[in-house]
């Protein structure tokens, strides 16, 4: 069988190098992400109709700079370098790198480029327009059989081109959004120079993995746990279509989901082939919890008494062969690029049970990003409720109620929670991530004639393009002054909300 058109993206240790894989993969071209030190063998199997290099925080005339195996230009396959990338294309291939004088040709930032339009990589773009920089050093000799095709103010070759050889190399960063036509320049080397299909779709890959379990797995018994988040939900839903009531999927409920969460997932997965256990344990939970105010004793409790019941219940169950996880691939690039399987450290908690005697670990996800694994669970049927979910904490609602947890305050906070949610959403806002936590605050208020001395609510809603860094958002006092309103009026014990307007840094995401 033959499998999608590849790309390989060769990583020199630059920051963006997820940013390109996911470019690629949206322009619907399967790419993989591999270290630069791939041998030249492995390069060859790979088959690649395409190969881009990454950037990176080196010089390429340093002694020890990561570098390719030479034969890569031999293969007739076209290249695209970026920024270090393109640096070492021209170096290995004889043009000259120099490290830029402070006011010479040392960019950082927006940087306003003016392009040659018959190189293929801006055929159709406007002859001008603003792309990323971050370089240090710069081109100042371009090898033989490369032109210029782009220039900048400071640099003059901030793109080159050999039509021969199709090899490109760009200065500049695009697939960062700050590169206006970044995203057009991948799709003209993807599909005008690599003459890509485009034939990377969720639907192809749903049955080709279904495919492929089925063999691997043969009839063995398949374990997972279940989190309620989106990636083990769309790994249970993939390997019930594979091989069914062979799979057996655990789903420890601790009690600390929002509102409705823990039947939505359970409504979700009764319908299909496969044995769903739901574990009640938020009672085991709420004893650990009581008392404990410290974040990390309730993330590390919560962690443990996750691995205890769920080891607890595996044994009940009996030997499987397999323990299936939702790893995707962000993790696996994390960890290295691609090499041995990672056990994933389960997200919920500190690392799942090694000692049960499973055969090996299934990763059906581990190639695709979050975005992929959300459009592979609606290709799937999941509800939106599943697949389009927020990202949620593990330890959940516990490290959103400051100081010690309690079933009333959990109560509280689903409430009030819910309402903000729903508040949100009927004003067709979107923010990346947005809840409400359980403040220790209790202050004086009043409501009718009487005096009330309870709790204050905090409501967060940031974006973020990657959880590292978020903004709040400023969401219309109209839509705060509604929750606002419900939330005192329809949950008791509460008498003051807050808008949190912390970015982080200095603040986090989360308040515990
Ligand atoms: P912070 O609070 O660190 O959160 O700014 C960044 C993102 O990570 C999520 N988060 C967690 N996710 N287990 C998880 O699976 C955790 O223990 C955890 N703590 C924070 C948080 O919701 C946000 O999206």
């Amino acid at each position: 069988m033959r499998g999608n058109q590849r790309v390989l993206i060769l990583d020199f240790g630059g920051q963006y190098n997820e940013l390109i894989a996911r470019r690629v993969r949206e322009q619907q071209v399967y790419c993989e992400v591999r270290p630069c030190s791939m041998p030249l063998e492995e390069i060859r199997a790979f088959d690649p109709i395409g190969i881009i290099f990454t950037g990176g925080p080196h010089s390429v005339y340093e002694p020890g700079a990561p570098t390719v195996d030479e034969g890569v230009f031999s293969l007739g396959v076209p290249i695209l370098g970026i920024c270090y990338g393109c640096q070492l294309l021209a170096f290995l291939l004889g043009g000259r790198v120099v490290p830029a004088g402070e006011d010479s040709a040392r960019e950082y930032g927006k940087t306003a480029t003016r392009f040659d339009g018959a190189c293929p990589l801006f055929r159709g773009l406007a002859e001008e327009s603003v792309t990323w920089m971050s370089h240090g050093d710069y081109l100042s000799q371009v090898p033989p059989g490369f032109t210029v095709s782009a220039r900048s103010e400071k640099c003059p070759a901030a793109a080159i081109w050999d039509p021969e050889r199709r090899f490109f190399g760009v200065q500049f960063h695009p697939e960062v959004n700050h590169t206006a036509e970044g995203r057009a320049m991948l799709r003209n080397f993807l599909y005008g120079v690599c003459s890509a299909k485009g034939d990377w779709t969720m639907a192809d890959f749903r049955s080709r993995t279904v495919r492929s379990l089925r063999e691997k797995l043969g009839d063995g018994r398949v374990l997972l746990a279940l989190s309620g988040g989106v990636d083990s939900a769309v790994c249970a839903a993939l390997l019930s279509e594979a091989v069914g009531r062979q799979l057996t999927c655990v789903f420890v409920d601790h009690g600390l989901l929002r509102k409705g969460e823990g039947d939505a997932v359970e409504a979700a997965f009764s319908r299909r082939e496969l044995n769903f256990v739901r574990v009640r344990a938020e009672e085991r939970f709420l004893r650990r919890l009581s008392g404990v105010s410290q974040p990390e004793r309730k993330r590390k409790l919560i962690g443990e008494e996750f691995i205890r019941v769920f080891e607890e219940e595996s044994r009940r169950l009996g030997t499987m062969e397999y323990l299936a996880q939702g790893t995707i691939y962000p993790d696996v690039i994390e960890s290295g690029g691609g090499g041995a399987a990672v056990i994933k450290s389960h997200h919920n908690v500190g690392g799942l049970p090694g000692d049960v005697g499973f055969r090996e670990i299934v990763e059906p996800l581990r190639l695709l990003f979050k975005d992929e694994v959300r459009q592979l669970g609606r290709e799937l049927g999941l509800p939106e409720a599943i697949v389009g979910r927020q990202p949620f904490p593990g330890p959940g609602l516990a490290i959103r109620i400051l100081g010690p947890v309690s079933r009333k305050k959990l109560a509280m906070l689903r409430e009030a929670d819910a309402i903000f949610r729903e508040e949100l959403e009927a004003a067709g806002l979107r923010a990346d991530q947005y809840f409400a936590a359980l403040t220790d605050l209790r202050s004086v208020g009043v409501m009718g004639d009487a005096r009330s001395y309870d709790r204050a609510v905090a409501l967060r809603a940031v974006s973020t393009e990657d959880f590292m860094t978020a903004d709040w958002v400023r969401l219309p006092y109209e839509v705060l002054d509604r929750a606002s309103t419900r939330i005192v009026n329809e949950v008791a014990g509460v008498n003051r909300v807050l808008y949190d307007v912390t970015s982080k840094p200095p603040a986090t995401v989360e308040y515990e």
